[in-house]
Formats: C-alpha cells, sequence, structure tokens
C-alpha cells in the first residue's frame, strides 16, 4: 500500500453531463488513484472506464515525461468530440465482431452495432464508459466490474476485475480475472495510446517497434479478418526486427490501405503459455522503451490512424493523426465467428471456468 496515494479527480462529479446513458449519480463514486514507485515513475489510474490517464517516466537523461495520451477529469472523457477508448479497459469483447452476430451452443446472439455494420470493443456502453468499483491492494488498485446479463447484447452476468500494480522494476502489471453464470465471450484488453517521446509530442513515425510475431489475420475494408493467416516476410508487416514505424506506412499494400495504416492484429510467435514478450517499442532521441508482456496470443498495432488533431489532453497539447499508438494484447478479432477452426483459441468463458489474464507494459531507456 506504500506506494498508492488516492486522489480525487478534479471535476469527477459531473453537473448537467450529457451523456445519455451514463448515471450522473454514477460519477459520485469516480476516483483518481496515483501510483508511484521508488524510481519517482508514477501511473494514474481512474475508476471511470478502468482508465490509466498518465504514465510518467524518465528519459535516459532522467527527465520526466508523460507518455500515456489522457484527461485530467472524468467530464473530460464522457465528453470529448472523439471517445477514443483513451487509456482505458475495453471489453467485454476487445476489438471488432463482425456484424455484431456470433453463436454459442447453436443459440445467436446480436450485440449493439457502433463501428458502421460490426462491433467494436463492446458496443455502445462498453466498459471504457462505466464506473467501476475500487479497492486498493498492495501497491496498486483493484477495479471491479458486474456486467449484467444481457448487456450491449452479451450473456452472461460477468464478474470483471482488473487489478493494476506498479512495481520497482518500473512495470505497470495488469492482471484481468473474471466469472460468469452463463456462456459467455471475454476478450478484454487496455487501450492506452503511446508516444514515448510525451504526451502530444508529433507523431510516433519515428518510434522503433519490434513484435514477436511471423503471421497477421488479414482483414477486409471494414477491419474484420477474413479468416486467413498472412506470413508478414517481405511486406510492411514484418516487425520481426526492430523497425522505424513510418518506414512502410504508407506502402502500396492492400492491407495497409485499409488500414489505413497499421490497425492490425499479429499473432505471436509463443513458446508456451506464461508470460513473454509480444513487443519492444523503441523511441530513440529520449531512449524510452517500452517493453509488452502478456499470456495472450495475439496483439493488435494500431498506429493512431483516427485521431484527428481535434482533440488536446491534459497539457492542452493537439492529438495529432499517428501521434499516438496501442499495442492491444488480445485473441484476434471476431475470433468468435472462427470457434473451432485451427489457429483460433477459444474465446468462450463458461460458468465454473475463470478468465485470468496477464499483461505488463515495462519501462526502461538504452
Ligand atoms: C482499435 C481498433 C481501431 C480503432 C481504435 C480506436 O485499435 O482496431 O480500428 O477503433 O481501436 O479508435
Amino acid at each position: 500500500m506504500k506506494n498508492v496515494a488516492l486522489l480525487i479527480l478534479a471535476g469527477a462529479v459531473l453537473a448537467g453531463c450529457t451523456t445519455g446513458n451514463v448515471k450522473v449519480s454514477d460519477f459520485s463514486s469516480v476516483k483518481g488513484y496515483t501510483l508511484t514507485n521508488k524510481n519517482g515513475m508514477e501511473v494514474k489510474i481512474t475508476n471511470y472506464g478502468a482508465t490509466i490517464t498518465s504514465i510518467i517516466v524518465p528519459d535516459r537523461e532522467g527527465n520526466m515525461a508523460d507518455v500515456a495520451l489522457g484527461y485530467d477529469s472524468a467530464d473530460q472523457y464522457v465528453n470529448a468530440l472523439v471517445r477514443d477508448y483513451f487509456g482505458a479497459v475495453v471489453g467485454r469483447y476487445g476489438n471488432r465482431i463482425a456484424e455484431g452476430k456470433f453463436s454459442i451452443d447453436g443459440k445467436e446472439y446480436t450485440l449493439a452495432t457502433n463501428n458502421g455494420e460490426n462491433h467494436l470493443h463492446g458496443g455502445l456502453m462498453g466498459f471504457d464508459k462505466v464506473v467501476w468499483t475500487a479497492q486498493t491492494v498492495e501497491n496498486g488498485v483493484k477495479l471491479s466490474y458486474l456486467a449484467k446479463d444481457g448487456e450491449e447484447g452479451y450473456p452472461g452476468n460477468l464478474m470483471l476485475s482488473v487489478t493494476y500494480t506498479l512495481t520497482d522494476d518500473n512495470e505497470i502489471v495488469m492482471h484481468y480475472e473474471a466469472t460468469t453464470d452463463k456462456a459467455t465471450i471475454v476478450n478484454v484488453t487496455n487501450h492506452t495510446y503511446f508516444n514515448l517521446k510525451g504526451e502530444g509530442s508529433d507523431t510516433v513515425l519515428d518510434h522503433v517497434l519490434q513484435i514477436n510475431g511471423s503471421k497477421t489475420t488479414p482483414v477486409d475494408a471494414g477491419l474484420i479478418p477474413t479468416g486467413e493467416f498472412a506470413d508478414v516476410t517481405g511486406t510492411p508487416f514484418d516487425f520481426r526486427q526492430p523497425k522505424v514505424i513510418g518506414k512502410d506506412i504508407n506502402a502500396n499494400d492492400q492491407q495497409i490501405k485499409y488500414g489505413p495504416g497499421y490497425d492490425h492484429n499479429w499473432v505471436l510467435d509463443r513458446k508456451g503459455g506464461g508470460l513473454e514478450l509480444a513487443a519492444t517499442l523503441y523511441e530513440p532521441k529520449s531512449g524510452r522503451v517500452l517493453e509488452v508482456f502478456t499470456e495472450e496470443p495475439c496483439i493488435q498495432f494500431y498506429s493512431g490512424n483516427f485521431l484527428q488533431g481535434n482533440l488536446t489532453g491534459k497539457s492542452g497539447r493537439v492529438w495529432n493523426r499517428r501521434s499516438a499508438l496501442c499495442l492491444e494484447t488480445q485473441h484476434a478479432p471476431d475470433s468468435i465467428n472462427h470457434e473451432g477452426e485451427a489457429g483460433w483459441p477459444s474465446v468462450i468463458l463458461r460458468p465454473g471456468e475463470k478468465y485470468d489474464t496477464t499483461t505488463i507494459y515495462k519501462f526502461s531507456v538504452k
């Protein structure tokens, strides 16, 4: 507990808010938590959307910067012109489900559609837009949410928690646990947008990325996987060796055109089932490094293509197109519609089973 300070976010209580589905009364329970470690690293979290609002880490000279896009208060998350999942936990199913339709054991379900004809990141009121119950734990905070049977169209009461802890090795550990009372699907991830030069800096096209994946799941124009696996060799998607993100981001390639840019799922080259390094992001000027470790089979690399320069964050600086990127550990988008096919691990959670998965963001310099 020594490293966790509790502070209430300024402006968390909303007056006259225009959020439609959100009960204003919920906002009286919006809280903010600050985790700090012995190196001076500081992480801020709110129970609104189980959101990481700030990550302050040193560069190679020891200068601190906030490398995560975010806001200072919950009302800014709610009232933003574009609510793009900044720092939040997305679910019950992260990323897309084709036409919001799937079936389990022969029973069909229809989800809310919020991305053209498709379902994205949990629907209209996904986990990023609800208030979670918060409880401090040693070196962190545990956030819990009961997603009701039928919410956004999903079956089953899902009891979900994410425990965020900060270690003295500059790791943010995200431990997700869930149980259900009816067969359902679960695929949650964190949607932090990173710029290792600091939030609100110019593009991330100069960042160097390495992804431990030799296959992607190619998509159609709606960013729904076609069901095939594509070898990255000789394509803009080959990040097996560290590569500058800007190098191939505008390549004359059909998948890149669909993005437009990177918005794709890599199947990780895993050795086993434990925590393994999925991706390493490096920014040469500051020397900051982010390593992503996960137990998940896949990772979505999204190069901030939909940021438009119409939002400003906590520092007052504008978030331009491709000025931040996400590395979302996950099961592949639309997996439920490939259930049972080779290479598509199941996303079904049944009563009596436990969903239990950990992802770590680890910061360092070189
Ligand atoms: C994910 C998706 C993107 C986009 C962002 C949020 O990364 O794959 O297409 O929806 O989230 O804007």
